[in-house]
Order: structure tokens, then sequence, then C-alpha cells
């Protein structure tokens, strides 16, 4: 994934920003990730991911791999199966209605 692509879908947050505010304010644990414009407070897809990123600061070894189109599509699957609720204002699952 590139910097300017999506994580947080529910809040429109692009990993340019996780990892500029990982850079910026240091967080001691993934859950300070929130402290970034509430991303992970919505449905919960970009948790894992918000982790990795974290998880990646820590150690420069560890590479996502994913598209964003993989990404986005993966979230989808994790809202239709039932485990996260999108945020209001959330950029839509791929195949939703316009
Ligand atoms: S995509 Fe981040 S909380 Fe829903």
């Amino acid at each position: 994934m590139e910097l300017d692509d999506t994580i947080c879908y529910c809040f429109h947050i692009s990993k340019r920003k996780i990892v500029n505010f990982i850079r910026v304010n240091h967080p001691r644990r993934a859950s300070q990730l929130t402290e970034c414009g509430g991303a992970g407070t919505g449905c919960g897809w970009c948790v894992n991911y918000l982790k990795r990123f974290f998880a990646e600061s820590q150690d420069a070894t560890l590479a996502d791999g994913l598209t964003p189109d993989e990404y986005a599509r993966q979230r989808a699957a994790y809202i239709k199966a039932g485990h996260g609720k999108p945020a209001a204002g959330a950029i839509p699952l791929p195949d939703a209605p316009e």
C-alpha cells in the first residue's frame, strides 16, 4: 500500500497520516493510534492493520504487502461477515450502490 491509500475507511485516514502520527507522537502502544483522527474506533476493520503499522515502526523488517484493492475487498468481507459496523460517513464498501 502507498502512503496516500486509505487505512481507516470509517474516518478517512490514510497510511500517511498514521505513519506521520507514529513518527511525530511516538506512541507507546498501538491503541494510542486511535488518537489519530479516531482511527480504528468505527467498525474495527483496520485495527489489526494499525497494530501492524505500529509493529513496523518498532521493527522495520515487517511489510504489509497488500494492494489498496485487496485491502478494501478484505474490509468489505469483514463487514459483511458481521464483524463491525462502519462509522457514519465511512467510505462505502467497494460493491455498495452509489
Ligand atoms: S475502517 Fe477503521 S474503524 Fe472502520
